[in-house]
């Protein structure tokens, strides 16, 4: 068999971990051919692509970013086809879609594995339901896959953002301020809350739990009045903030004009996405990828690998394409941080 692989969207530690998982068990146990696509999409329309050998795939499992690069193209986005007069009221076309078909078919593939998060795993689904033969592999530093526990790049992130939060403990302590951190996570708060956990955030903010400031400002105080003299502030960038500033700017500005104590930001920003795989994130990508050859060889398409408790899984590309993962507020989690006198702003 002749299989397509390609990375899109953000990047994350562990692609690497999962293009040698799918490319060694491909090649070594199925005797498959396997061609690496380009920055994500974008290679498979412009048909740039290269036909990896093992000794390429060797080496790679502990680092970070992706020897195929990403891109965040999405094809199935609307083009307009502009007028010869240039008015702009030409028709609105997808040659995109078309262009890709057109490559799988000449490179005779039977199977395109897409790496990806949310929004690939939506392109993936497209082009499955235009007839293409698809296996799609979760990843994302956000965890907000539908289908599956863990998305792999999420626990080595985590580490980073943890590791942050310990360092800003102690500044925190010596000056007696609040120091808010801004961790990434689209509209979904599961890198927020895991590293307010681990972090010990004495207040956490999701996208999925509407704060109020006020309550926000009492905690701060009440903190205070136990003779707590820093507290941690840990917000997910996509809640509801003033546009015109970052989520964590926005936060500190509360609470410095509500409390007036000192407050201080940190946005952790891309340094969350980069770096070494966490030993983790390289067991489950390894797992991902050697698990989605094994599938195409049993001639297995039109879905997404998972994890589900401890046991690998498949998911329908159809629910796994169409939904976001959001953190439920009833999860245990959130209770029982709320039970050691987490606040999260409600
Ligand atoms: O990879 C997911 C993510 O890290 C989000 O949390 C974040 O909002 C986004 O990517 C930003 O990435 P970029 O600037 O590459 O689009």
């Amino acid at each position: 068999m002749k299989i397509g692989i390609l990375t899109a969207g953000g990047d994350c530690p562990g692609l690497n971990a999962a293009i040698r998982g799918v490319g060694k068990t491909a090649m070594l146990e199925f005797g498959m051919r396997v061609f690496g696509f380009s920055y994500g999409f974008s290679g498979l329309i412009d048909n740039d692509y290269q036909e990896l050998t093992e000794n390429q795939l060797s080496g790679i499992l502990t680092h970070g970013g992706t020897i195929l690069g990403t891109s965040r193209e999405k094809p199935f986005k609307k083009e307009e086809k502009i007028n010869g007069n240039g008015n702009g009221n030409g028709n609105v076309v997808f040659t995109k879609p078309d262009r890709i078909k057109e490559n799988y078919k000449n490179l005779g593939l039977d199977c395109l594995v897409c790496i990806g998060g949310n929004g690939t795993m939506k392109t993936a689904n497209l082009l499955s339901q235009e007839g293409l033969n698809i296996v799609g592999i979760p990843k994302t530093i956000d965890n907000d896959v539908w289908g599956t526990d863990m998305t792999f790049g999420f626990d080595s992130a985590l580490q980073s953002a943890t590791d942050a939060i310990d360092r800003l403990h102690s500044t925190a302590n010596s000056h007696r301020r609040i120091m808010v951190i801004e961790v990434m996570g689209h509209n979904t708060g599961w890198l927020a809350l895991y590293a307010g956990l681990a972090g010990g955030g004495d207040i956490i903010l999701l996208p999925e739990i509407p704060y109020s400031e006020d309550l926000i400002i009492d905690c701060i105080k009440s903190r205070y009045a136990h003779k707590k003299p820093y507290s941690i502030v840990v917000v997910a960038e996509g809640i509801k903030h003033d546009p015109k500033k970052t989520a964590a700017t926005h936060i500190a500005d509360v609470i410095k004009e509500g409390s007036g104590f000192e407050t201080r930001e940190t946005i952790l920003g891309y340094v969350q996405r980069g770096g070494t795989p966490s030993p983790y994130d390289r067991v489950l990508a390894t797992r991902f990828g050697s698990y989605a050859a094994e599938l195409i060889s049993n001639h297995e398409f039109g879905i997404m690998v998972a994890i589900q408790g401890n046991e690998l899984a498949t998911i329908p590309l159809s629910e796994a394409g169409t939904q976001t993962k959001m953190v439920d507020p009833g999860h245990q989690l959130i209770s029982h941080a709320r039970f050691i006198g987490t606040s999260f702003g409600d």
